[in-house]
């Protein structure tokens, strides 16, 4: 087993840490994010529920989200806007005790369905036996093409408490975070390629299903209904991006023009956002050392010749 209480975690260096978090919060304003948002508003302001409204409950004070899955029904969610580049965070707590068969997935699509040219980024969360870890899964989807995936196992039990989960996407790169650890790079190239959405503003989703035919070791582990309603939890969702508008609302096929002023000029287009810096190279490093369970880039039998954007990475083992 990892000793993963042994480790201080050091996320970011502090000075850029305090910039990034004031930032992230709309602290700070660059003067450049008109019709951009950095909010942290209610669920109702950011979001439509997807499916079964009965299965969703929300907090007296309106900051908590619970969305519940049992033999009838799962239940989702999705923002009204969609996005392209920017930071999206959101705290969750995942439907802990016997969750084995149960998937929540928090993730970006540039489509509301499954449609054959979408572009997407996954976060997806595997339940296990009681007592059994928890497994992170994600994945990158350009032009309806997956097969990305990783798998995590977390430094702690997520059914637990909140925390956080996060994507970094800007032309340069997306980097999917946990409590401000980078799990997961995804480079882009200076060429033109086929692998990094950059072209499609996506919206953010949330879920949490049924998926016991695969999800928990290889689909053998069935999802016991005696212990629904499972459970997940949201709450601090943050998004500092570009706002691009629904489809269906008129959102045309070109950027409006605040993201043209916003994409290169916002802190996450700048710089410091456009690759990892040292702290986060060795906190990188040291998950891919401990945590990694699954990797396609190194799935020889799927991939006999890795896939291009994985010479990419900047960090290894
Ligand atoms: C569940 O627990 C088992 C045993 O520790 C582990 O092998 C597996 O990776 C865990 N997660 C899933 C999603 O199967």
């Amino acid at each position: 087993m990892i000793e993963m209480g042994s480790r201080q975690r050091r996320p970011w260096n502090g000075v850029l840490l305090a910039a990034w978090m004031a930032m992230a919060a709309g602290v700070i304003s660059c003067g450049c994010l008109r019709g951009a948002s950095a909010a942290e508003a209610s669920f109702g302001d950011n979001f439509e529920i997807t499916g079964a409204e009965d299965h969703v409950k929300t907090s007296a004070d309106g900051q908590t989200w619970y969305l519940y899955l049992d033999n009838k029904t799962g239940v989702g969610f999705q923002t009204k806007q969609r996005y392209l580049f920017g930071w999206f965070s959101m705290k969750l707590k995942l439907a802990g005790n016997d969750s084995a068969g149960v998937v929540t997935a928090y993730y970006m699509c540039s489509d509301l369905d499954a449609a054959p040219e979408r572009d997407e980024l996954d976060f997806e969360f595997l339940g296990n036996r009681t007592g059994q870890p928890y497994v992170i899964q994600t994945n990158v989807y350009r032009s309806g093409v997956g097969g990305r995936e990783m798998r995590h196992s977390l430094w702690f039990d997520p059914t637990a408490d909140f925390h956080t989960y996060s994507i970094l996407w800007n032309p340069k790169q997306i980097v999917f975070f946990v409590d401000k650890v980078p799990i997961r790079e995804y480079r882009n190239s200076e060429k033109t390629n086929t692998f990094f959405p950059i072209m499609k503003p996506m919206y953010v989703f949330s879920s949490i299903w049924n998926a016991d035919d695969w999800a928990t070791r290889g689909g053998l582990e069935k999802t016991d209904w005696t212990k629904a309603p499972f459970i997940s939890s949201y709450s601090d969702f943050t998004t500092d991006a570009c706002a691009w508008g629904p489809a269906a609302a008129g959102g045309g096929a070109t950027p409006p023009p605040s993201c043209a002023a916003a994409t290169g000029y916002s802190w996450w287009d700048q710089p410091p956002a456009w690759a990892l810096d040292d702290a986060q190279r060795e906190d990188s490093a040291w998950v891919a050392r401990n945590l990694v369970i699954y990797d396609y880039c190194g799935d020889r039998k799927r991939f006999p010749a890795p896939p291009e954007e994985c010479a990419l990475r900047t960090t290894s083992s």
